[in-house]
């Protein structure tokens, strides 16, 4: 099946169907921040702003890449762009596999950087191809294509693996991508983002692809968008009864995000981390930060955004996740991003004792790593 019709299956599933894990959370749920009745700061002196990729973001929000490859995805990504311009935001747009494949669909990706920039905006645009394309084939000529064609700042490498493995066309080949993936980081000039797709990034191989060279992690974790259970779906659709049952065994395979951002800076403490994968609300990105992650982004909310409000929709969920996150340092006390990653928490046995068994200590990470 052509790329550029599996893209608009895939948008159609995740707008309409019930595509998030089922039976799995964030465990961002199992995090509290302690209220701080009086705060001794006020909301509006609350600075939110932070330096990313070279670039100010007004607060610690992406977008995470989503789509692109058809006229229907140019105008998502021109709308993400115009509402990210505005909003001082950062944004990634999805799999630009097609376009260097049918270079005539360059426009569908491009159009992020010219709408943000209609806006008079300088965005943080963030390219996107998959790990499975360098095992594949592609060198780093192909993701210079892919940065170039947009102006990115720099590229996320996706890795899907659980995802592709319920594709009956699925790239399930990931032998050496570690090695592709640090040749390419080395020989480019702009940062190489490794970026899961809703399964999550773990201790293990950040650890490794830490020692190669990578200081950019979106970990994407398990209790938002569960790639599994969209090809749950599309199985089902196309009639194939036995990939859909193996998918739906697997629906909720992966490592949660709070545990996924906590492994993450354990294992690279010095790196850059975007914690995605079920942040829904400002309160979500502040706990993600709180437990040690510099951004939080979203992806699904977004596209669902669109779908009933367009631009305004977009904005008005962004707005609305701004609000809640400023908010949330308000009642914690915290006066800037500083503050709020030195914040008290309270954990939950259970996600303690899950982090125990993945080697991390706590109270070590609390007052170690995690202020790094
Ligand atoms: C995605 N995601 C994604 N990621 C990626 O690296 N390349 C891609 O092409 C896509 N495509 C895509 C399409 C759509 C419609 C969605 C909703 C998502 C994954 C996305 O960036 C994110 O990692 C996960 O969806 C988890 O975040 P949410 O959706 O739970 O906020």
């Amino acid at each position: 099946m052509q790329t550029k019709t599996r893209k608009l299956d895939h948008i159609r599933i995740t707008v309409d169907s019930d595509v998030e894990h089922p039976g799995k959370i964030t465990l961002l749920e199992h995090v509290e921040l302690v209220h701080r009745a009086l705060p001794e700061t006020a909301l509006s002196s609350i600075d939110t702003s932070i330096e990313f990729l070279g670039k100010q973001l007004s607060m610690p929000l992406m977008v995470t890449g989503m789509t692109g490859g058809h006229p229907v995805a140019a105008r998502i990504n021109c709308v993400i762009a115009r509402a990210a311009a505005r909003l001082g935001i950062a944004i990634g747009v999805g799999s630009q596999r097609a376009a260097i494949e049918d270079p005539s669909l360059e426009y569908t990706f491009r159009v992020a950087r010219d709408c943000a920039r209609e806006e008079g905006g300088d965005v943080v645009l963030v390219a996107n191809l998959g790990a499975a394309q360098l095992v594949a084939g592609y060198g780093v000529e192909h993701v210079r294509r892919a940065i170039e064609m947009i102006d990115a700042d720099a590229v996320a490498i996706h890795v899907n693996a659980a995802q592709e493995a319920f594709q009956p066309e699925g790239d399930v080949d990931f032998r050496n991508a570690i090695d592709l993936v640090a040749e390419v980081a080395r020989e480019l000039d702009k940062p190489v983002i490794v970026k899961e797709t809703g399964h999550g990034l773990g201790y293990e191989v950040v650890y490794v692809l830490r020692g190669r060279g990578i200081r950019f992690f979106d970990v994407s974790g398990a209790g938002g968008t569960s790639w599994v259970r969209v090809e749950y779906f599309r199985a089902r659709i196309r009639g194939l009864q036995g990939l859909a049952e193996a998918a739906k065994t697997f629906s909720s395979w992966g490592i949660p995000t709070a545990q996924a951002v906590v492994e993450t800076r354990w294992a690279a403490p010095d790196s850059c981390i975007i914690a995605s994968g079920g942040v829904r609300t400002g309160l979500d990105a502040a706990k993600a930060i709180a437990l040690g992650a510099d951004i939080a982004g979203l992806a699904l909310p977004v596209i669902r955004a669109y779908t009933v409000g367009d631009l305004d929709g977009v904005i008005g969920l962004l707005e609305r996740i701004g609000m809640e996150f400023k908010a949330a340092l308000f009642l914690t006390g915290a006066s800037s991003l500083a503050e709020a990653r030195r914040l008290p928490l309270i954990v939950s046995p259970e996600l303690e004792s899950r982090l125990q068994a993945r080697g991390v200590k706590l109270d070590l990470y609390l007052n170690g790593a995690r202020l790094l």
